[in-house]
């Protein structure tokens, strides 16, 4: 008999319902239900539209994990539920659940960072040591982190306005490809030669691990514009040209900050990427250049654990109550919640909401 706890993780932060049950590394369920189609008019997340989805469907995710699971509410030894960050109507309708689920049965309530279910992600599906370098990368978030325990984190640096998913998203807004973005740019960057407009690489000529993204955006804007007056319109080519262009400045941009990160941090036993655009082929394929330069592990968990999810988030809460962390039910929901409350706050603030 396993005496690892069940626990029960729910995620509501953005635009995916979620709720998972996991006994120790073991995904018993993992149910996942998206917005996009409720969003897909708008051209990016509406925190009310979000909030008011998440409120509607959070308490038939959980039934449908507990059912996939095979148990019942009452075998459940924990309660974990994003507290945050995130936009903060859909973080409530989470923690709301959480709370009347507790309240009602006694089982103990266990509230997670957003930020540190990502972090932790690679030791639930890789079972990775610590310490460990993080390179979070997706529509709403952006930063390095080096994971030295299960509430140990440094940020060593993230972006300081866009995430990249953001850019990946407004450049095929700026195209005229449909949305989520990245895989629509990725696919025209094959045919692509991304030499032929040259974009810039904003804050690899600063020190450290900061980066910038917005700017690319605007150059790319130019381009189009420039293009579009002297002839009247895009070709095919023109717009592989520009997404293969805008994909190896991003590309370029992550790699030499992963590189600079890594050397920062030389005792770290690997580098794990997650989120969306870790799905990408060419940053994956300079990233795990990058750790393999330094001798290091690379790690990219399966893309459905490395996008917004609950398993991570009962993973990560499976890790406080292993410290013995429980939340009462004044557990707060925070739109903003740094997991590393001793580097300054970052400026940037994503389109899904803000970022830690
Ligand atoms: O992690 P995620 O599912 O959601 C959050 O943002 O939390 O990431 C979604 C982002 C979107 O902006 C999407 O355009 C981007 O990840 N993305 C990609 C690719 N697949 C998804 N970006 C670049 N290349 C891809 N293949
Ligand atoms: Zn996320």
């Amino acid at each position: 008999m396993s005496s690892a706890p069940l626990v029960l993780g729910i995620e509501s932060s953005c635009d995916d319902t979620a709720a998972a049950v996991l006994r120790d590394r073991e995904i018993l369920s993992n149910v996942v239900m998206g917005q996009a189609e409720l969003h897909a008019a708008y051209g990016g997340v509406v925190p009310e539209i979000a909030a008011r989805a998440h409120a509607e469907k959070v308490d038939l995710c959980v039934e449908q994990a507990l059912e996939g699971a095979g148990v019942s509410l009452g075998e459940i030894d924990a309660i974990a539920v994003t507290a945050g960050p995130g936009l903060i109507g859909g973080v409530l309708a989470g923690v709301m659940c959480g709370k009347g689920l507790s309240a009602a049965t006694g089982i103990p309530l266990v509230g997670v960072n957003h930020l540190a279910g990502h972090a932790l992600t690679p030791r639930l599906t890789e079972g990775l040591e610590f310490p460990y370098l993080m390179l979070l990368v997706s529509g709403g978030h952006c930063q390095f982190l080096r994971v030295d325990g299960p509430e140990s984190f440094t940020r060593m640096g993230g972006t300081i306005d866009d995430a990249p998913g953001e850019a990946f998203d407004k450049t095929a807004r700026l195209l005229g490809l449909p949305q989520p973005g990245g895989p629509h740019v990725e696919r025209a960057a094959e045919r692509g030669n991304a030499g032929r407009f040259p974009l810039p690489r904003p804050l690899l000529d600063r020190p450290g691990c900061d980066m910038s993204f917005s700017g690319l955006k605007t150059a790319l804007l130019r381009a189009r514009d420039g293009m579009v007056a002297a002839k009247g319109g895009l070709t095919e080519t023109d717009r592989a040209d520009l997404c293969a262009a805008f994909q190896s400045a991003v590309t370029a941009i992550l790699a030499e900050k992963s590189r600079r990160a890594l050397e920062a941090a030389p005792d770290v036993t690997g580098f794990a990427v997650a989120g969306g655009v870790a799905a990408n082929g060419a940053v994956r394929a300079a990233l795990t250049g990058i750790a393999e330069a330094r001798n290091v592990a690379f790690v990219a968990p399966p893309l459905a654990l490395c996008t917004d999810n609950a398993a991570m988030i009962a993973y990560a809460g499976a890790e406080r109550l292993k410290a013995g962390k429980t939340d009462d039910l004044d557990l707060p929901a925070r739109p903003r919640w740094p997991l590393d409350t001793r580097s300054p706050a970052l400026l940037g603030s994503g389109r899904k909401g803000a970022k830690a």
